[in-house]
């Protein structure tokens, strides 16, 4: 009768819904095929980065790092270290003391970088930074010695030496005027010497990758690949001389810089994205920028979670269709929520309450099942797309080396990969499934790009006092 009538048109809707949200959820899952297609776009990106003539128009640039050696253990001395460019603004002494074996000794103190500051002058964050400086040294009772400094500088800079680096274009969320173009520890002298309160004795500019990765090599020699997955996402790894036509010289290797964030900037990955990372692409700081990294990284992925939530209740099938303030608000759902969400150990009521406490009333147990259920497909494709960019850079070297096995570590750090309880294990499936020949061990680097800039610098001074260029 009427009433079996209305059971089936319910169970009908009920059923369309679904194959709608399936639909859409299904633009952001990618195939063996897709992946495979993204690693091989990665080999062909990286070699356009690496040769001469393709450099300038290649998306990832692969950057010479002027960093050829991993420390030795007999590194010894005190060290500064100061970290910029993930959530925090670091300062750090290191201690390093060669006879005990490694043994690393470590002070260190957080400065927040206040969002005025971070899209300032830049006369102003790094007069911020020196200042921070300043209050370290102070309260390590310091001032006046002058200790080697190694400065990690999380952005892509353009060098020809150690101590020197022309920041090419801020990424993430800092974008301090004056800066771009300009050689960044030129920046940190200048604003050093306005201040006329202490010296300081600049050794080394490192990227937060490669620190991550000599870190990690102090350790185990078998580390030659950095990666970092937090706020933003990159990679390095030690390269052949002789494939870096940027540098003279053919002899041996050096840590190469990749900036994979930027790849896909010149369309690259066109084919993969959906309409929910063209509206976090356009909507961010720097529109067209980074592509790869706003579909892995920390920063971003809560926004296209976000996205897709809007669009699942614009069109009737999350939140009764109703668009809360709330879910209008840019940047609500942070790492750490996703974290939450994600986990296994969550019952559903759980889940609702995180929803809750985010402004996100949830009426019913169904959304926060599809809650989870998009959160867990945005991060495991964040996870695949970062498995097969490594794929592509553990093969490399395997290649290099004209090796039909290679077993290698890579050193990790950043809060999404150490925080997320299943980005490490899809992302590690994945370059397993695209990397076959290579056997990859990751290491979780603790305190990585800090530590890394200090042993960096003291291998270069350990260099120097040993008279090697
Ligand atoms: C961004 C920066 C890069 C850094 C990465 C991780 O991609 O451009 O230099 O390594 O974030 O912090």
């Amino acid at each position: 009768g009427k009433g079996a009538a209305m059971v089936t048109a319910v169970a009908y809707r009920l059923a369309a819904q679904h194959a709608e949200r399936q639909r859409i959820l299904d633009t952001l899952r990618l195939s063996r095929e897709k992946l495979l297609e993204v690693k091989r776009r990665m080999s062909e990106e990286m070699a356009r980065g690496l040769s001469k003539l393709t450099h300038e128009e290649a998306s990832v640039k692969m950057l010479p790092t002027f960093v050829r050696s991993t420390p030795d253990g007999t590194e010894h001395g005190d060290y500064l270290a100061l970290d910029l460019g993930g959530s925090t603004f670091r300062v750090l002494l290191v201690r390093l003391r060669s006879e005990k074996g490694h043994n690393v000794d470590m002070h260190h103190k957080i400065y927040s970088i206040p969002q005025e500051i971070m899209q300032g002058t830049g006369d102003e964050l790094f007069g911020h930074i020196v200042c921070c400086i300043g209050d370290f040294l102070e309260y390590m009772g310091m001032k006046g010695a002058s200790i080697p400094m190694g400065f990690t500088f999380s952005f892509p800079c353009h060098q020809s030496k150690l101590d020197q680096g022309i920041l090419l274009n801020w990424t993430k969320g800092f974008k301090a005027s004056g800066c771009e173009g300009q050689d960044v520890l030129t920046l940190l002298k200048d604003a050093v010497r306005r201040r006329q309160d202490f010296d300081l004795n600049f050794v080394a500019l490192v990227n937060d990758t490669v620190g991550t990765m000599m870190t990690c090599s102090y350790e185990d020699p078998q580390c030659e690949v950095g990666l970092i997955v937090g706020t933003g996402t990159n990679a390095c790894f030690m390269e052949e001389m002789q494939n870096i036509e940027l540098v003279e010289g053919d002899h041996g290797r050096m840590c190469v810089n990749m900036e994979w964030g930027a790849f896909g900037d010149k369309g690259e990955l066109d084919d993969f994205c959906t309409e929910f990372d063209r509206v976090v692409d356009n909507s961010s700081n720097n529109p067209g920028k980074q592509r790869y990294e706003k579909m892995i990284s920390g920063m971003y992925l809560g926004e296209i979670v976000r996205n897709v939530l809007i669009d699942f209740t614009n069109k009737g099938l999350l939140f009764r269709g109703k668009l809360s303030e709330r879910l209008k608000t840019r940047c609500i759902f942070e790492t750490k929520f996703l974290a939450q969400i994600e986990s296994d150990r969550l019952a559903m009521r759980q889940i609702r309450s995180i929803l809750q406490h985010l402004g996100l009333t949830t009426s019913t147990c169904d959304d926060s099942v599809l809650v989870k259920e998009v959160c867990r497909v945005v991060s495991s494709r964040a996870a695949q797309l970062c498995g097969a960019g490594l794929a592509a850079v553990v093969d490399k070297i395997r290649e290099n080396r004209n090796l039909n096995q290679l077993s290698i570590t890579v050193g990790v750090d950043g809060t999404l990969y150490k925080t997320h309880p299943h980005f490490s294990s899809i992302m590690q499936e994945t370059l397993q499934d695209l990397a076959p020949q290579c056997q990859v061990t990751f290491n979780k680097s603790e305190d990585g790009s800090g530590k890394g800039a200090a042993l960096i610098t003291a291998v270069a001074c350990r260099m120097k006092s040993e008279g090697q260029p």
